[in-house]
């Protein structure tokens, strides 16, 4: 709908143009937002306050200008001027049913993508294998998997990047542990976080160590043939841990998506000689380095991107760099989003600005950094265990379900053993991923156990159970959709109010996929359910005065089930039909 009125307003906004009213020229942003207020219909513009000046007119003399030029639409009941200016817009409740029919007919559920589909790189979780994946992955993980799924549900093509941290100098430290363990079978290398700390301790110790480590990686990097085998066999492992845990946290990430940093390694020299070919390398104290105006530090010092280190070794931001070219080279990407702590903001922003000084990307493909904040615990401190370690992702999934089943299992004492451990899982892993996803990604968040498994408000256990309870309605009728006739008509203020709500999922979905923030839908789904909880007290549905009603709002409840269902999949949450 939004798209809609966007286009009418375009469409007067060009009529006055051709008329002499506005000059020529013109090309505003026409936003159009949803009203809080019904009293001030569904949608608002602000173009003519935005316009007035440039058009030399009072903004309410522009809105009525453009009220008057405005193209008839079936789906606009009327358009009035309020406030200083506004263009608020009423729908028509025929028009919306309509709609909502022609959703509910749909596998996709009326929605579309407002652009064209693009070719859109994904690159999330991205762990060092090095080490076991601890909390600080989940954010990536989990707000990139959310936002892969509604491109893809949107139409675009997918490609998922698992940039793994593969190749750094931790991994000489572990060759070199591993050949004087001679680690004979997996089980020794499957606690990869005591085995790293093992490693470590002799690195620390040992002068003699460290110099042999510090040769292996170069070994490893030259390609050598023993530090390769030894390095697939860990990579192998600590993968296949990853791997255990994107399954359990059922996030859609196989062993296809890893392309981590050692594939670049071939295109790293040649990273260095394009660079210095277009004359963008400056020595400094022995490294190479790129500098770029905009980027100083605070004392107003240029800011070096450095790309070789003066030993010759290769750094972040030169593989990354590889990357950059490789997705619109090979991967032919339009769009390329990196789920990245924001924390390398500046990393991205360098990268990303030296990737088109050197013509690595085509200018019409975009890089946008999609950075988070930090997750820390109820505290509000960074997330530790409780003696100071990182906590491994392992622990914290564990510990989630067994609250969920204890939850669970206080509710329903009745449900067999085996129902209660899927319904906890579904919960638990849920409560995590929803309570990462709910929040504006930008913002750091407190990860905390009693608030995310709370009944109660923007959560995933109420929202899991708002779904049941649609869910129960058509199995109490013992239908489905399907075998009841009729159509949707809206009469009750609730019933209006929820087809609005139901109207804008596509709107919704567009925007996350514009902006890379799921916690959108999370609010959204949440209004959702809360629209629904008020149509359900006010207008019976099984108990509707006559059939017309009845078959209304069993459409209008079934279309609300199968958005709320969508909704959820889309953000990666296991739906329950019982719980
Ligand atoms: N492995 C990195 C880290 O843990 C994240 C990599 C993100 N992706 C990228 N293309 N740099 O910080």
């Amino acid at each position: 709908m939004k798209d809609t009125i966007r286009h009418l307003i375009q469409q007067a906004l060009t009529q006055l143009t051709a008329d002499g009213v506005l000059p020529e020229g013109l090309a505003p942003a026409i936003q159009v937002e949803n009203t809080k207020d019904k009293s001030n219909g569904d949608f608002a513009s602000n173009i003519a306050m935005m316009l007035s000046k440039q058009a030399g007119m009072k903004p309410r003399d522009l809105a009525e200008k453009l009220v008057a030029a405005l193209p008839a639409d079936d789906g606009i009941a009327k358009v009035e001027i309020a406030g200083p200016g506004f263009l608020n817009f009423f729908q028509n409740s025929d028009a919306l049913a309509q709609r909502l029919e022609a959703a509910l007919a749909d596998t996709r559920l009326g929605v579309r993508k407002s652009g064209a589909s693009q070719r859109t790189v994904v690159d999330l979780s991205a762990p060092n294998l090095a080490k076991e994946m601890h909390v600080g992955h989940l954010r990536s993980t989990i707000i990139g998997d959310g936002v892969a799924r509604v491109l893809e549900f949107l139409g675009d093509e997918v490609i998922r990047q698992n940039h793994v941290g593969d190749w750094g100098t931790q991994f000489g430290m572990l060759l070199a542990y591993m050949q004087e363990q001679p680690v004979g079978s997996d089980a020794e290398l499957s606690d990869l976080e005591t085995f790293y700390r093992a490693a470590k301790k002799r690195f620390d110790d040992s002068a003699e160590f460290a110099d042999r480590a510090r040769e292996l990686v170069v070994k490893l990097q030259a390609g050598d043939a023993e530090c390769l085998r030894l390095w697939h066999r860990f990579n192998d492992i600590s993968l296949s841990h990853c791997q255990a845990l994107y399954d359990r946290l059922g996030v859609k990430l196989s062993m296809a998506d890893v392309k981590g940093e050692s594939a670049y390694n071939d295109d790293l020299a040649k990273v260095i000689a394009d660079l210095d070919a277009k004359g963008l390398l400056t020595e400094s104290d022995g490294a190479r380095c790129v500098f770029m105006e905009e980027f100083k530090n605070a004392e107003g010092n240029p800011l070096p991107l450095i790309v070789q280190k003066a030993g010759g070794g290769y750094l972040y931001a030169t593989t990354d760099l590889a990357a950059t070219r490789y997705r619109a080279n090979v991967l032919k990407a339009d769009r390329a989003l990196y789920f990245v702590d924001q924390r390398q903001a500046l990393h991205f922003q360098m990268v990303f600005a030296a990737a088109r000084l050197a013509g690595f990307v085509p200018p019409s493909m975009d890089l946008e950094h999609m950075g988070f904040g930090t997750m820390n615990g109820a505290d509000g401190k960074p997330f530790k265990t409780r003696d100071g370690g990182t906590v491994k992702l392992v622990d914290l999934l564990e510990e989630a379900e067994q609250r969920a089943y204890a939850l669970v299992k206080g509710k329903n004492p009745e449900l067999d053993d085996a129902e209660l451990r899927q319904i906890a899982s579904a919960v638990g892993i849920g409560a995590v991923k929803y309570a990462d996803l709910s929040k504006h990604r930008t913002s750091d968040y407190s990860f905390n156990f009693e608030l995310m498994l709370s009944f109660e408000g923007n959560t995933a256990p109420y929202l899991l159970y708002a779904y049941t309870r649609v869910a129960s309605i058509f199995r109490k009728l013992g239908k489905g959709v399907d075998e009841i006739g009729g159509r949707i008509t809206l009469v009750a203020d609730q019933e209006q109010a929820l087809a609005g709500k139901l109207a804008q999922f596509a709107d919704v979905l567009n925007g996350i996929a514009d902006k890379g923030t799921p916690h959108l839908l999370c609010a959204y789904l949440y209004d959702l359910a809360g629209l629904f909880s008020s149509f359900y007290e006010n207008c019976p549905v099984l108990t509707a005065e006559d059939e017309t009603t009845r078959n209304s709002r069993l459409r209008l409840a079934a279309l609300t089930g199968r958005t709320l269902k969508q909704g959820l999949e889309l953000l990666g949450l296991r739906t329950l039909e019982r719980m």
